[in-house]
């Protein structure tokens, strides 16, 4: 039987994104991050990475339509925000702010990064790719920083984590 743990704890990072949505009846610019298991480094020149995205995400919108996003690695003492980014949706709501998540303008890109990530990868899409119940979002990373290493947060199952160890 198919089963998540066959794939093995995989990190979670989150991705940022930026795109229009309606706030109050207006259409306004908001900011948005998703906790994302499932992305991958493609190549070293140049430098793509890749992340899975299902269609009914809030963030499947806005980085279709923005065609960017920042991955953000996270470290696992903050595995409550990045849980929080993967239960909540930012159609409703102003995640960044209810999950207590400080942003920064990226350098690159149009769109926001997480002051408290490890790393970041500033990402311009090249391609979305049909998987069946996910979409693949190929890109080109435009920009990367490691400030700090810790350890980080890798989801087995369900509310099931565990992590790395010094
Ligand atoms: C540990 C964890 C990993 C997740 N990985 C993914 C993923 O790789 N792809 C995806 O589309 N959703 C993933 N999700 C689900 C989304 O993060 C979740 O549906 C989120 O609320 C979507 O937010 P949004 O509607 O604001 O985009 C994951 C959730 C958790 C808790």
């Amino acid at each position: 039987m198919f089963t998540m743990e066959l794939f093995g704890p995989r990190q979670t990072i989150l991705v940022t994104c930026r795109g229009k949505a309606e706030v109050l009846g207006m259409e306004q610019e908001k900011d948005n991050a998703i906790a994302i298991a499932w992305h991958m480094p493609l190549s070293f020149e140049p430098m793509m990475y890749a992340i899975a995205v299902a269609k009914q995400r809030f963030s499947y919108k806005l980085i279709k339509e923005s065609k960017v996003f920042c991955v953000n690695f996270m470290p696992n003492k903050m595995l409550d925000e990045v849980v929080f980014c993967g239960t909540h949706s930012g159609a409703h709501t102003d995640k960044l702010i209810d999950a207590g998540l400080h942003s920064e303008d990226c350098d690159k890109i149009h769109c926001q990064k997480l002051i408290d990530a490890l790393g970041w990868l500033e990402c311009e899409v090249v391609e979305e790719i049909e998987v069946g119940d996910h979409v693949m979002f190929t890109a080109k990373v435009l920009a990367s920083n490691l400030q700090k290493e810790a350890k980080r947060p890798f989801h087995i199952t369900g509310d099931k984590f565990t992590t790395t160890t010094d």
